[in-house]
């Protein structure tokens, strides 16, 4: 009755959204997104199996076999909800604000009218939007159908942000940033600004591979892929919510953008996460995580909030540096970092490297050891010589926790990371609205 009760809410809110905003039509359309993913996934999970996409669930006894890639369902309907919505959110301005015949009406002045509804002119962004998470989503299919190398893997995304872009390119251009003002005043500068030029578009790409590729390696944990996705949602709307409540008429029209793009993939996400969370009946493939951090790449560099989205990033990108000595290799990196299963107490562990194999150079294993001084990693010597270190944890901020709180059951693992990245994404978006205004000496939420 309740499930009918929102379903009914949902068209109520698309049919209405016509006199009103895309966001209406956004959470419409977000409640459709995650009844009919809900809905799929029971259903084909087992045709997944049937074609070869599954996995073990390692951190289970018995290590029990799950379907995976499921977070291609998500994506999928996330694309179909995204294009039905394109004649709900620019009804207005084809239906009413045009002469016909593709001929420009005088009406499209009204500023009024592109103040209510979704501006015209983001449908080219929009479009473009589409175009790359479409290609981002054949990269994780593709990734998951053929288990790509991690070489190849890492820069693929690459070629899906192009259609961005280039986009950005045309309509916004600006490859500048601001100089903070105690730099300024240190340096005695005049200028406010600096150019970045070319590397601004590189700093964008670098985010279009970043951003997805940092979600896959913070993963192996129950719900973790969709969780934290979740919370970046969550944190990303509060900061939308600001805008569109004190903004500017530009800041209102990018956290317009970013909203509706964001409300449906989080509804989208909560199904997924309800059947992949502890225990998980399904596993979200690299399609999901690959797709997650595209949609946050795409709002960021499209809204106009790249830096910001960033800061919604700081687990990932300390999850990054902290996984750099394994990622390339100056520690031996195993096939899976995830924590390791103790089937006794059903306790999550940090699981390890084998040093002993192939030992980093002596230079590492001395910075190893300063980083177990400050617990930022457990270390095992050998019982025979108390010098020699044989392995460490695996340094993933899943094992970190597993260091810092000890040994605890999978979801409990889960929710702690997330609980930690909701607090430091809240301290982010303060810093960024408090403290960054000091630094630069105004704050675009109010200016
Ligand atoms: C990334 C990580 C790897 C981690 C893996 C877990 C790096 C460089 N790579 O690899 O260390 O082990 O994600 O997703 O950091 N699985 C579970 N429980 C879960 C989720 C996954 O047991 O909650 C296992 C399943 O066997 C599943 C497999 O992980 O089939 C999926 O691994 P995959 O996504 O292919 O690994 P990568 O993304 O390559
Ligand atoms: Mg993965």
């Amino acid at each position: 009755m309740f499930q009918k009760l929102l379903v009914l809410l949902a068209v109520i809110l698309i049919y209405c959204s016509k006199q009103n905003s895309a966001v209406i039509a956004a959470i419409g359309f977000s409640i459709l997104g995650y009844f009919v993913t809900n809905w799929l996934i029971p259903r084909v999970g087992p045709s997944f199996i049937k074609i070869g996409l599954f996995g073990k669930d390692l951190s289970k006894p018995g290590k029990p076999v799950l379907p995976e890639t499921i977070g291609a369902v998500s994506a999928t309907v996330y694309l179909f909800v995204m294009l039905s919505y394109i004649p709900f959110i620019f009804y207005k301005y084809m239906i009413v604000s045009t002469t016909g015949g593709g001929q420009r009406g005088p009406s499209v002045e009204d500023s009024s009218m592109s103040a209510s509804i979704f501006p015209h002119n983001r449908l080219s962004e929009y479009l473009s939007s589409i175009l790359c998470l479409e290609s981002t989503i054949l990269i994780g299919i593709a990734d998951d159908l053929f288990d790509l190398r991690w070489r190849h893997k890492f820069f693929l995304p690459v070629i899906g942000s192009l259609p961005l872009l280039l986009i950005y390119y045309v309509d916004f251009g600006v490859t500048y940033v601001l100089i903070p003002g105690f730099i300024k005043k240190y340096f005695n500068l005049t200028a406010t600004i600096v150019d970045l030029g070319g590397l601004y578009y590189v700093y964008m790409a670098a985010m279009g591979i970043f951003c997805p590729n940092s979600i896959n390696i913070l993963a192996g944990v129950n719900g973790l892929e969709v969780g934290q996705s979740i919370v970046i949602s969550i944190l990303e709307l509060l900061n939308d919510i600001l805008y569109l409540t004190w903004g500017s008429p530009d800041g209102i029209a990018a956290h317009r953008f970013s909203a509706v793009l964001i409300i449906p993939f989080l509804g989208v996400s909560l199904a997924l996460w309800k059947w992949n969370r502890w225990p998980a009946k399904v596993f979200v493939g690299d399609t999901y995580c690959y797709f997650a951090g595209m949609v946050f790449a795409v709002v960021g560099i499209l809204g106009h909030f790249s830096k910001t989205m960033l800061m919604l990033f700081i687990p990932q990108i300390l999850n990054f540096i902290y996984s750099c000595p394994q990622l390339f290799n100056i520690v031996p990196c195993p096939r899976h970092r995830l924590p390791r299963f103790e089937a006794k107490d059903g306790l999550m562990y940090p699981s390890r490297a084998n040093l002993v194999d192939n030992p980093p150079k002596l230079w590492f294993i001395t910075i190893l050891k300063a980083l177990a001084f400050f617990h930022l990693i457990e270390l095992e010597y050998d019982p025979k010589d108390k010098s020699k270190v044989i392995s460490c944890s695996n340094m993933t901020l899943i094992n970190l926790t597993l260091v810092w709180f000890g040994p605890m059951r999978e979801d409990a693992l889960c929710n702690r990371i997330l609980q930690l990245q909701f607090m430091v994404g809240l301290a982010a978006l303060f810093g960024r609205h408090a403290i960054g205004a000091l630094l630069f000496d105004h704050d675009n939420l109010w200016t």
